[in-house]
């Protein structure tokens, strides 16, 4: 068990102006900002980020839609960061996600679903150091 995590506010989320309220409401859940960056994904990198899903039906989609607009990319910590993160911003379709979590309260279908959360404490390691170098990083 880990205290950090690495999130991305998804293009969708950017995009309808909800980054500050999801922002304000990781802080008030006790998440600390270590390290936080907006940025572009090209196709490339966003291909290169979910690679773990590239034989999936959605890969292509998925793929398109990381890389259609900014997202803001950042690490949080917290006690059991990564099952705390994951609680908080529920299932990965919102239509099944739990009454207020951030996916239910931003999100519109399972493509387009506002937010990422690393799935485990290794991930959450490769997905940092994916977009943030140590000089980045609190
Ligand atoms: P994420 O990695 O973005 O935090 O999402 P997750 O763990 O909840 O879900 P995962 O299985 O890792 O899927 C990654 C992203 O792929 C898109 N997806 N689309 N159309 C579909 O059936 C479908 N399934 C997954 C979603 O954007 C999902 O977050
Ligand atoms: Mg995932």
């Amino acid at each position: 068990m880990s205290n950090r995590t690495f999130t991305m506010i998804k293009p969708d989320a950017f995009k309808k102006g909800h980054s500050g309220a999801i922002l304000d409401r990781i802080i008030k859940e006790g998440f600390a900002i270590k390290a936080l960056k907006m940025l572009h994904l090209s196709k490339e990198k966003a291909g290169e980020f979910y690679a773990i899903h590239r034989e999936r039906p959605f890969y292509g989609e998925l793929v398109s839609f990381m890389s259609s607009g900014p997202i803001i990319a950042a690490i949080l910590e917290k006690e059991n960061a990564v099952e705390n993160f994951r609680k908080l911003i529920g299932a990965t379709n919102p239509a099944a996600a739990e009454d207020g979590t951030i996916r239910k309260l931003f999100a519109s279908s399972v493509g387009e679903n506002a937010i990422h959360g690393s799935d485990s404490d290794a991930n959450a390691a490769i997905e940092s150091a994916f977009f943030f170098s140590g000089l980045e990083q609190c």
